[in-house]
């Protein structure tokens, strides 16, 4: 082989080895995911990243004709760095989707997927309003107020009246707070007081005791993902699990992936939550064997979010014959419906957000391990912030 053919054939296999370049180029469509891999909410990162790298292992990396490359970017649960990963995403990479994570992150990326018309599926944030920072977003996630209204109705319906609210202090948090206290004064309650816990490294005993000497009756705590095994922890050694307060809460404190950790701290807890490792499904069975052997972890509730956000993007890329063009895309996308290992969701047509059942459950054990289990259902439940401002 003379020097010039010996160069060719070696870029040739380059290209290959990238999986980009030549005629392949067009054919594939990168799906650019900003999480946070590290920082306060990395649980969250991992877990998204565990989910979607599952569904493309079973669903397949082809999608009507064209060869789909996730890369996942991590922005260290920082706003900033989402911003310009998101940026560097369009325009180093050319990503035709955006995947958003947290509520500070997908707030700080949406001025950016509205500038670029790039359709973005938020995957993990749960307050009401990021989803109308941009026309191109749909959450597969969830909001808090779907599930602290509920809770905040179970608890007075069995005759709570005197709560004190606990809520980790960022934007999910205030918005768990508000949609209970809402609901619950309505139904005849008082909130005594609500504490606000730092974010990051939480110590919750100062908080906890304070909240004890108020006497309420119920204790409605709102902790993130990757923070319910230290709530418990710190809980138990208050001696409050054998107080006789009620602990309530949205899914959150019961989160699947701390759960086996809490040993019997949390057995009792009733919350209301969109998602629980035990829900009982063929479906739900499947995918937590799967990925409780891809991951050695227990499937939550932020993992659903990443499962069911790239099955949307497959979906919607199929109604669309892999055109990615922005209000195609998300034209596809809204008033979609299909079932999740949570059970049935859709996407509202009208606000791009997610449509979902609530379940109340109960922690108990099962086979030596806590399970969230689900004794009561609230079908088709929109976000109650969105439906009560389009009255
Ligand atoms: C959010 O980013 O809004 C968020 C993250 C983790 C949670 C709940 C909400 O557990």
């Amino acid at each position: 082989m003379d020097r010039k053919a010996f160069v060719a054939a070696g870029l040739a296999i380059a290209a290959i080895a990238l999986g980009t370049g030549g005629a392949g180029a067009e054919d594939t469509l990168k799906i650019g995911i900003v999480m946070p891999m590290t920082g306060t909410l990395a649980a969250g990162g991992r877990e998204i990243s565990t989910a979607v790298k599952l569904y493309m292992a079973q669903h397949g990396d082809t999608v009507a004709g064209k060869k789909i490359e996730v890369i996942i970017r991590d922005d260290a649960s920082s706003p900033d760095n989402a911003k310009r990963l998101a940026q560097e995403l369009i325009v180093n990479d050319h990503v035709s989707f955006l995947g958003a994570d947290i509520t500070p992150s997908a707030m700080s990326m949406a001025p950016i997927a509205t500038e670029a018309k790039i359709p973005t599926v938020v995957m993990i944030s749960g307050t009401s309003v990021v989803t109308e920072r941009s026309p191109y977003y749909v959450r597969t996630s969830f909001t808090l107020g779907q599930q602290s209204g509920i809770i905040a109705d179970w608890a007075i319906k069995n005759g709570s009246r005197k709560a004190v609210s606990v809520l980790s202090d960022w934007a999910p948090g205030a918005e768990a707070g508000k949609v209970f206290e809402a609901n619950f004064t309505k139904g005849g309650g008082q909130v005594l007081d609500t504490l606000k816990v730092p974010l990051a490294n939480p110590d919750f005993a100062p908080f906890l005791q304070r909240a004890a000497d108020l006497h309420p009756d119920a204790l409605f705590v709102f902790v993130p993902a990757g923070q319910a095994g230290t709530f418990a922890r710190h809980f138990a050694e208050r001696g409050l699990d054998k107080s006789g307060i009620k602990l309530i809460g949205p899914g959150d404190i019961v989160d699947d992936d701390d759960l086996p950790t809490t040993g019997d701290t949390l057995l009792g807890v009733v919350t209301a939550g969109f998602y629980s490792a035990a829900h009982p499904s063929a479906l739900n069975k499947q995918y937590t064997a799967a990925y409780q052997k891809a991951s050695g972890h227990r499937a939550n509730f932020i993992s659903v979010g990443g499962y069911d956000g790239i099955h949307l993007i497959y979906e919607a890329l199929k109604k669309t014959g892999g055109k990615t063009d922005a209000d195609a895309v998300i034209g596809a996308m809204k008033g979609m419906s299909w079932e999740s290992p949570r059970g049935p969701i859709a996407i509202d047509p009208r606000t791009r957000d997610i449509v979902q059942n609530v379940y109340v459950r109960k922690v108990e054990k099962k086979d030596g391990e806590p399970w969230a289990m689900e004794f009561a259902t609230f079908e088709a439940v929109k976000d109650p912030l969105k439906e009560a401002a389009a009255k």
